[in-house]
């Protein structure tokens, strides 16, 4: 048999050399894992009273942010403020015409800045088209797509004149990427397919200046928005037979995702929507 100790005064070195790979690895790790803090840099977050929207700001707080909320019901986001421990509540609809400018001010007067800019307000009707009207169909494409197109003009125009650099998340939707079958939201579908491709053109417009504009592109997860569906078994077949993960997303399953396209991580990655949906649009 092979004796394999070692011989005396031959034994494993404690810690490794300093220019070891294995040192270097360490070292690029920590870079990597530091690039997913957002310490000093403000947020501003709209619809975050509710669903994914209330998430978002815990976790880009946790992450070291300081998270401007918007939404309409102002009650929750002051109990929102309470419980994070520090942000801002600026209550509004963003669909009106001085919101969104009046939502930069806000920040840019309360922290002197806004760095991270994630459009996540929206709503979503069901309607056949055939049965539309134009009016509905309009209210939603100022909420889902010309809102955050304002909310984005105004942060980068700062960003732009300030020479900072800065990172838009759209929130976007598998149903701007795919028709949604049996579930019938036209105006949701022109909304968020729209807002796919105008993150495509303000990614390429501003990356020279220093500013990322990304989208997130989720699945199902369970929020007041689409709680109907969760609540039928016609709605759970719809999702989970469409899904080749078999299942909705947890709300948690966002966390990376968010953290990734918000934060120095991916300093590299403009014009990209990130697809967190179970497989959903790879079929
Ligand atoms: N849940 C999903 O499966 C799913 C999938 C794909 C995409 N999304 C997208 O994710 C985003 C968040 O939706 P959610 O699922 O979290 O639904 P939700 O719980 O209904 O949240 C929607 C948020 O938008 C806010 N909002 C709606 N209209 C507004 C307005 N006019 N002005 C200001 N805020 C407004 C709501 O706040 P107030 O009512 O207080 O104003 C709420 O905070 C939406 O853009 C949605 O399209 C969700």
């Amino acid at each position: 048999m092979t004796d394999t100790t070692p011989p005396p005064n031959q034994a494993e070195p404690a810690t490794e050399p300093a220019d070891s790979p294995s040192t270097e690895g360490a070292t690029a790790f920590s870079q990597v894992m530091s690039g997913f803090r957002m310490d000093n840099k403000v947020v501003v977050l709209t619809g975050a009273s509710s669903g994914l929207g209330r998430r978002f700001a815990q976790i880009l707080t946790q992450a070291g942010a300081t998270v401007v909320v918007a939404a309409r019901r102002a009650e929750r986001l002051d109990e929102l403020v309470n419980e994070l421990g520090r942000g801002l509540a600026v209550p509004c609809d963003i669909a009106a015409d001085q919101a969104p400018e009046d939502l930069i001010a806000a920040a840019i007067t309360e922290y002197g800045q806004v760095d991270v800019v994630v459009n996540n307000a929206g709503i979503s009707r069901v309607v056949p088209a055939i049965d539309d009207t134009i009016d509905g169909f309009r209210h939603e494409l100022n909420i889902d797509l010309v809102a955050p197109y304002e909310v984005a003009r105004h942060a980068a125009r700062w960003m732009i004149e300030n020479r900072r650099p800065g990172s838009i998340v759209n929130i976007g939707s598998v149903l701007g990427h795919n028709g949604g079958g049996r579930l019938k939201t036209p105006g949701y579908a022109a909304a968020k397919g729209g807002l796919h491709n105008l993150t495509r053109e303000l990614a390429s417009q501003w990356a020279r200046k220093g500013i990322r504009v990304n989208a997130i592109a989720p699945g199902w997860f369970e929020t007041e928005m689409n709680g109907g569906m969760f609540d039928s078994d016609g709605g759970m077949n719809y999702i989970n037979t469409n899904t080749p993960m078999g299942r909705p997303g947890q709300l948690e399953e966002l966390d990376g995702a968010m953290l990734l396209l918000a934060s120095d991580a991916a300093a590299y990655i403009t014009g990209h929507i990130l697809f967190v949906d179970g497989g959903w649009t790879a079929i």
